[in-house]
């Protein structure tokens, strides 16, 4: 790995390797001690121009514990609130000699643009970009349903929502299908499923009791009202009577159904308070997934000589 920017048109073989990467930090973050000194040295800049909770802190958590020195750059009180352009923020990031920059942005795109940018040695991690893509979610995910599932082969996942607005989604269908996932249907309303959705490989369903019947794995995405503008905007009330899962609904799916959810949860539009902490629920562990995968693919790309040995921590 030079930049993970997108998991669309990555081999089977890389994301199986992120995977097996992560497996093998997982065991890190369970000791008493929870560092590793593989990247002692190296500086992440984590350049977030929109919110975030867990991206933003599992990325710096899985840095540290990796050695890494990490850089939070406060946007609100940075020079970009005085009209410096975000080329002249890299170029002054640059000169600090940091070694990654792990990007979130509302504009679609601008992690690809910061990589075509950045000097050489420096990797670019896209943390979320508009509505385009958000490849360590779908990582993490697809690690979470390895660790209940077997074999992929046999999977029916449904992803319930605003799959229109959503960056999550657009990447776990690539990655489910890279995976050879059995059938990846997409559960919403009408106004907020692409219309070229189909053309992903994914089956549609408008009645959530009907897509839901006979899956492994449900996961749920919030209605993204920051990207919606005009349209459709379904009153949360109205949301949660057609498309909120509750644990009656849930019974539609396979005894043994997982749900998930990237987070933030919406409690009571897009999921109910039982299914979001009932025994169904791996909405937490993904959360700590995510420190694993992270880890796994901050050293993939800084430390490529240890690509093949992610075992060697010395
Ligand atoms: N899943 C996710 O991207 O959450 P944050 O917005 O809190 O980072």
């Amino acid at each position: 790995l030079k930049h993970f920017l997108t998991v669309e048109g990555l081999s089977r073989e890389l994301l199986v390797k992120i995977m097996d990467t992560a497996e093998s930090f997982a065991s890190v973050t369970e000791q008493t001690v929870k560092k590793v000194p593989l990247l002692r040295g190296k500086t992440v800049v984590n350049l977030f121009f929109e919110n975030s909770t867990r991206t933003r802190t599992t990325f710096e958590v899985a840095a540290k514990r990796l050695s890494a020195d990490v850089l939070n750059l406060n946007i609100a009180t940075s020079a970009t609130s005085k009209g410096e352009s975000l080329l002249d923020t890299i170029r002054n990031l640059e000169a600090m000699h940091v070694d990654m920059f792990v990007v979130r942005h509302t504009d679609s795109g601008a992690a690809h643009f910061i990589a075509r940018h950045v000097a050489p040695h420096i990797s670019v991690i896209n943390g979320g970009d508009g509505r385009h893509a958000h490849p360590t979610q779908a990582m993490l995910d697809v690690f979470t349903i390895r660790k209940y599932k077997n074999d992929f082969s046999k999977l029916k996942v449904a992803i319930v929502g605003d799959i229109l607005h959503s960056r999550v989604a657009r990447s776990e269908i690539h990655a489910l299908n890279t995976l050879d996932v059995a059938e990846v249907r997409v559960i919403g309303p009408k106004t907020l499923l692409p219309a070229a959705v189909e053309s992903l490989g994914v089956s549609t369903f408008h009645n959530l009791e009907e897509g839901l019947n006979d899956v492994d794995v449900v996961i749920m995405l919030r209605l993204q009202k920051e990207r919606m503008s005009g349209a459709f905007i379904p009153t949360e009330h109205e949301y949660f009577a057609c498309f909120g899962l509750t644990e009656k609904r849930l019974a539609c799916a396979k005894p043994d159904v997982i749900v998930m959810h990237p987070g933030p949860i919406n409690r009571g539009v897009e999921i109910d308070s039982q299914v979001a902490d009932g025994p169904h629920s791996v909405i937490l562990q993904q959360v700590d997934h995510g420190i694993a995968v992270r880890m796994a693919i901050l050293s993939m790309a800084m430390r490529p000589d240890l690509e093949a040995s992610a075992g060697d921590r010395s």
